[in-house]
C-alpha cells in the first residue's frame, strides 16, 4: 500500500494558550515494499508524523491518502491493522500476564481461530528472537526483551506497513543489531517500514529513503545519497568522512553503507587496506 501525506499540518491542543503547532505542512509518501527512515532533532515532528500515517492523530489540516483514497473516511479500525504502529518506548505498553497473551491480544481481535492465533504468535516472536520468552510475564522482563515483545504484538497483526518509532533507542549494539536486521527481513518479506532514530548510522545502513524533519517541516527527503551528500549536517560520521575524501578523489562516488566506504577506501589505496 502506498500512504501520502498531502501538507499535512497538525496543532496540539487548538485553540487554548497550550496550542502547539507540531506539523506546519508536511508532504511526504511511503512507496510501497520500502524502508524509509526518519531523521530530525528532538521536538521536530516525528512522533506526530508516524502516527498520521494509520491516523492515530488527525491531520488539522492537509490529507491523507491510502492507495489514493481519502483515508479519513476509511474503517480506522481495518487502516490499523493494515498499518502496525509501534510507539516509542512501546514497553509501557505491556499489560497481560503473560508475553504470549500480550502478543495475542490484537490477532485475537481479528476473528482467527485459536490456532492461527497461537501460529501468529509463535512467528511474531520468533521473528523478534524472543520465543523463549512465551511464558514470562512481561513485567519481569529487561527493558530490550519487553520492547521486542511489544515490537511482536504490533507484528503479530500481519501489517502490510510497520512502523517503529525510536525501535532502538536505549538498546545496546547488539540488540539494536537483530532489530535492523529484523527490519531487513521484514523488507524482504514485503513488509513496508517506516522507522524513526536518532542514530544516523542506522539509517544509511537500512533505509531506501530518508525524511528529515526540522520544525515540523520537511528539510530533506530522497535517497540516502542525496539527503546526506546534500547536506553534510544530517549525515552520519561515516559520511562525512567519504565526502571529504571525495572532494580530493572526483570518482570516488557516494558511499552511504559502512561497507561501501570501506569498500571505496580500499580501492582507493588500491587494495593496500
Ligand atoms: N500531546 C502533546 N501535546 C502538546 N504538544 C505536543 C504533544 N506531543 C508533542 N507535542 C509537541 O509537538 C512537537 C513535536 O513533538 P514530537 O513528539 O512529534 O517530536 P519528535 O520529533 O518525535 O521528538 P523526539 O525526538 O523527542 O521524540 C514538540 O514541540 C512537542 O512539544
Ligand atoms: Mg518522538
Amino acid at each position: 500500500m502506498r500512504i501520502e501525506l498531502r501538507d499535512v499540518r497538525h496543532v496540539y491542543s487548538p485553540g487554548t494558550p497550550f496550542a502547539v503547532e507540531a506539523l506546519k505542512g508536511v508532504s511526504l509518501t511511503v512507496e510501497p515494499g520500502e524502508v524509509l527512515g526518519v531523521i530530525g532533532g528532538t521536538g521536530s515532528g516525528k512522533s506526530t508524523l508516524v502516527q498520521h500515517l494509520n491516523l492515530l492523530l488527525l491531520p488539522t489540516g492537509g490529507e491523507v491518502l491510502v492507495d489514493g483514497a481519502d483515508a479519513v473516511s476509511m474503517d480506522r479500525t481495518a487502516l490499523r491493522r493494515r498499518v502496525g504502529l509501534v510507539f516509542q518506548a512501546p514497553e509501557q505498553g505491556l499489560f497481560a500476564p503473560t508475553v504470549e497473551e500480550d502478543v495475542a491480544f490484537a490477532p485475537q481481535r481479528l476473528g482467527l481461530n485459536e490456532e492461527e492465533v497461537r501460529g501468529r504468535v509463535r512467528e511474531a516472536l520468533g521473528l523478534l528472537g524472543a520465543g523463549h520468552l512465551a511464558g514470562r510475564s512481561p513485567f519481569a522482563l529487561s527493558g530490550g526483551e519487553r520492547r521486542r515483545v511489544a515490537i511482536a504484538g504490533v507484528l503479530a497483526m500481519g501489517p502490510e506497513v510497520l512502523v517503529l518509532d525510536e525501535p532502538t533507542a536505549g538498546l545496546d549494539p547488539t540488540a539494536r543489531g537483530d532489530l535492523m536486521g529484523l527490519v531487513g527481513r521484514l523488507k524482504a518479506s514485503g513488509v513496508t517500514v517506516v522507522f524513526v532514530s536518532h542514530d544516523l548510522d542506522e539509517v544509511a545502513e537500512a533505509a531506501d529513503r530518508v525524511c528529515a524533519l526540522e520544525g515540523g517541516t520537511v528539510r530533506s527527503v530522497g535517497a540516502p545519497d542525496e539527503v546526506f551528500y546534500d547536506d553534510l549536517s544530517l549525515a552520519p560520521a561515516t559520511v562525512r568522512v567519504a565526502a571529504a575524501v571525495g572532494e580530493r578523489r572526483p570518482g570516488f562516488g557516494r558511499p552511504v553503507r559502512y561497507g561501501e566506504t570501506l569498500a571505496a577506501l580500499r580501492s582507493l589505496m588500491g587494495g593496500a587496506a
